[in-house]
């Protein structure tokens, strides 16, 4: 059984088809929107191995021309040169501006290859068939795409909205433990803007099917894309919660050492705790999410070798502090979420310091409610 996903933006509509067994049907879905008969199937050697034969079988069945585009997995691949290379490809394979990209595989397949359906012949076609929980649940759904640079992640990029995606749950078993919990970070990142109920559904998962949490998460994706395109109206921005600390640790930490994911717990944590202090939230809420984190094996404590001044640095080149403060995202309830304006250089330095001890959130006591951060998370 599969269930649809209508992503309602200005000029375009499309579906992410979500359920088991929709990975054998991708040339069916596909053949029903598309005509064109020729397509790059471009996936990793990893997701090659698992699931290629399936999906390249399945559009052939539907009549599909087919060319396979298999590259190394891992983040090194969303450059240039691998771009570079996938387009010569398709070139020297004759496909042009009537063909479309299939991006088979996780993030980085995404991001690289709907970057090369934004880039070829100036923009062709793309179906997303997202092989990763992180990807299922954020990446595929949105149309960001994009390549990194030595200079940072994602510097170079495009909106590129899919055709279609085609999300397959059942394919989540393939996936290791780490990259599983990883994208299980999104997931409670979704409940705590948008969806608290869904933190029950958390607790209670005991690793069987996946189905209904990808459902839901989706929905939420969509809704808050559909809301905001082009993350101009400060509703896309709140996907950013836990993003800010999480993604300056996850530059410090150094290529290979926290996956997104695993970073974005601990970013998750801080911006946690900056919401009880500077925005009532509850410390028991905080408290919860932050079990949740922890029994999804998601890291909530920084290992000292990561210096509070390093990852102040990356913060303070990626973001514009103005009058001293910097936008951020905060949490006041669960499942409601905000753009702050207040959050300053010294109140992230604080939370950062705090990161380093095993998380007991505190409110700022009510005699003194503009208390400075140290007090909120205690020395353990
Ligand atoms: N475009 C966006 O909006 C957006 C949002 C968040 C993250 N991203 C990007 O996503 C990327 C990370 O994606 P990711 O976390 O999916 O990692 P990934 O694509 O590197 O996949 C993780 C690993 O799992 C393997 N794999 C994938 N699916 C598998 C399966 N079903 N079975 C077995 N192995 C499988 C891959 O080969 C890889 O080794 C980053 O580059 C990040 O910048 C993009
Ligand atoms: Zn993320």
């Amino acid at each position: 059984m599969s269930s649809r996903v209508p992503v309602l933006l200005k000029h375009h509509t499309y579906e992410i088809i979500v359920g088991h067994g929709t990975l054998e049907r991708a040339g069916e879905f596909v053949s029903r929107i598309l005509s064109s008969p020729r397509c790059a199937l471009i996936t990793d050697e990893n997701v090659a191995n698992h699931y290629l034969e399936i999906v390249q079988g399945s559009l052939e069945a539907a009549g599909f021309d087919v060319t396979p585009i298999s590259i190394p997995p891992g983040e090194a691949s969303k450059s240039f040169a691998a771009a570079e290379q996938i387009c010569e490809t398709m070139a020297a394979e004759g496909l042009d501006r009537g063909s479309f990209v299939v991006a088979l595989g996780g993030g980085v397949v995404g991001d690289l290859a709907g970057f090369v359906a934004a880039i070829y012949y100036r923009g062709i076609r793309c179906v997303q068939i997202p092989t990763t929980v992180m990807a299922q649940v954020d990446s595929s759904i949105g149309g960001k795409t994009g390549i990194n640079l030595r200079a940072g992640k994602n510097l170079i990029g495009a909106f590129h909205q899919p055709l279609v995606v085609i999300t397959d749950p059942g394919v989540l078993v393939t996936l290791p433990k780490r990259e599983f919990n990883e994208g299980v970070a999104e997931m409670i990142k979704h409940a705590v803007i948008r969806d608290p109920e869904m933190l029950d559904e958390l607790e209670a998962f005991s690793g069987a099917d996946l189905s209904s949490l990808v459902g839901r998460n989706v929905q939420i994706k969509a809704r808050i894309v559909a809301e905001d395109e082009y993350e101009t109206l400060g509703i896309r921005s709140l996907l950013n919660f836990g993003h800010t600390i999480g993604h300056a640790v996850e530059t410090v930490a150094g290529y290979g050492h926290y996956l997104h994911g695993e970073a974005i717990s601990l970013g998750l944590v801080a911006a946690l705790a900056l919401s009880v202090k500077q925005a009532g939230l509850d410390p028991a809420a905080a408290e919860r999410v932050t079990e949740i984190l922890h029994s999804f094996e998601l890291p909530t404590v920084l290992p000292g070798h990561i210096g509070t001044e390093e990852v102040m640095a990356v913060l303070k080149r990626d973001k514009k502090f103005e009058a001293g403060a910097i936008r951020f995202v905060l949490c006041d309830k669960l499942g409601s979420a905000f753009v702050s304006k207040d959050i300053t250089e010294d109140d992230l330095r604080q939370a950062v310091e705090d990161l380093r001890h095993s998380p007991r959130f505190s409110a700022p006591s009510p005699e003194r409610p503009e208390q400075s951060a140290s007090s909120a998370l205690p020395a353990a």
